[in-house]
């Protein structure tokens, strides 16, 4: 048996409730571990936690702006790769019109994100079709390929050596955030039977980060039928219907869609602001002390964000403090509007992220800049 060392304790001036009541002119911060689940304070300052005046050292937040990678790449396992550790893989794939392989992955399953476009996903298990905003979660070492029929732009998140699962619910209930009953899987219907035939099919299989290329005489998808509950499942972003409290700003992890070993996948999607006057209306600052954070910014006008556009990744490294900004800040108790209308894809990781090249090249050098205040004679 072990516990952590825990002694809730009041300390000066503090409110005796996260996220509201905070003492006159001051800022929170909670600095907590185990990704908003573990011990945490919630601190009281005079000065906003981002009014820092330089930046020095290998340690810093950053911005990437992937609208800007332009290159279509024929297969996933050729596409931009942005992020990466032992235990997720993220990619940035401009898919073609039609892959002329199919593809497995023998290192995890593989999220896949629309961000942009529409086609079909033809797979082992059947034909389904895709749009922006769903996600499709393909068990590992499925086969499979796309068909675009508006241009498709996806994020690819592989659950290295790991399986995608739904976070617990608790007292909440199993229909909560979205009911699994939305999870759409592939139908052996007439699109899926009549891509069946004799045709020489390649498969490009992944492991170990190496590719091996199979070919059939014939297609590989040629099922008939199956039954069983291994199969890949859709879910778009418009089904979640999001936690909200007007009395208590949730922390990033109630939004929370799927989870792997070492790393979840969370959603925001449009949610009313909080109506109490004493409850905070923005994401508060913190430093979620345990983990990597990266957001993928898909749709909507993001609020807590100057220069930030449907497109662009940030990634606030485990030891870095962030918040809102300061146009947000202002909005801190008062919101002119009564919700958020902001699609974004979140991933935080326990272990630290490397940055792929395909990222670097698209950097917005000076995003530590982008939390200074802008004083009149500048
Ligand atoms: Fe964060």
């Amino acid at each position: 048996m072990k516990h952590y060392i825990r002694f809730p304790r009041l300390e000066g001036q503090t409110s005796r409730q996260a996220h509201a009541d905070l003492p006159q002119g001051t800022y929170e911060r909670e600095l907590g571990k185990e990704g908003f689940f573990g011990p945490a304070t919630h601190m009281y300052h005079r000065h906003p936690p981002t009014g820092w005046s330089s930046w020095e050292g290998p340690l810093r937040p950053r911005a990437f702006d992937l609208a800007r990678i332009n290159q279509e790449h024929a297969s996933p396992f050729d596409a931009a790769e942005i992020l990466f550790n032992a235990h997720v893989r993220l990619r940035f794939w401009r898919a073609p019109a039609a892959m002329d392989h199919l593809a497995r992955n023998g290192d995890g399953d593989e999220l896949i994100f629309v961000h942009r476009g529409a086609g079909d996903l033809f797979c082992d298990y059947g034909h389904m079709s895709y749009r922006a905003g769903d996600y499709i979660v393909l068990p590992r070492s499925t086969m499979w390929r796309i068909e675009s029929r508006e241009p498709t732009v996806c994020l690819l998140i592989e659950a290295t050596g790991s399986t995608y699962m739904l976070p617990e619910k608790g007292m909440l209930g199993h229909h909560a955030i979205f009911d699994p009953a939305v999870l759409e899987t592939p139908s052996i219907d007439d699109a899926f039977r009549a891509q069946q035939g004799e045709t020489p099919t390649r498969v490009v299989i992944k492991r170990r980060n190496a590719l091996s290329v199979c070919t059939y005489p014939f297609n590989p998808l040629d099922a008939v039928g199956w039954h069983g509950d291994l199969a890949p499942v859709k879910l778009n972003v418009e089904q979640i219907r999001p936690l909200a409290s007007h009395r208590y700003h949730l922390p990033p992890s109630a939004h929370t869609t799927f989870v792997a070993n070492r790393f979840v996948v969370c959603t925001f999607t449009p949610r009313p602001f909080e109506t109490d006057p004493g409850a905070l209306k923005v994401p508060f600052f913190h430093n979620n002390d345990d983990y990597d954070e990266v957001l993928f910014y898909h749709a909507g006008d993001f609020f807590s964000r100057d220069n930030i556009h449907a497109g662009m990744m940030t990634l606030h490294p485990c030891g870095f403090t962030h918040g809102p900004h300061p146009k947000a800040l202002e909005r801190a108790f008062v919101q002119p509007k009564p919700a958020t209308d902001e699609y974004a894809v979140m991933l935080d990781t326990r272990d630290a992220l490397e940055i792929g090249a395909a990222a670097q090249a698209v950097e917005w050098p000076d995003y530590a800049d982008s939390w200074k205040v802008k004083r009149a004679a500048e």
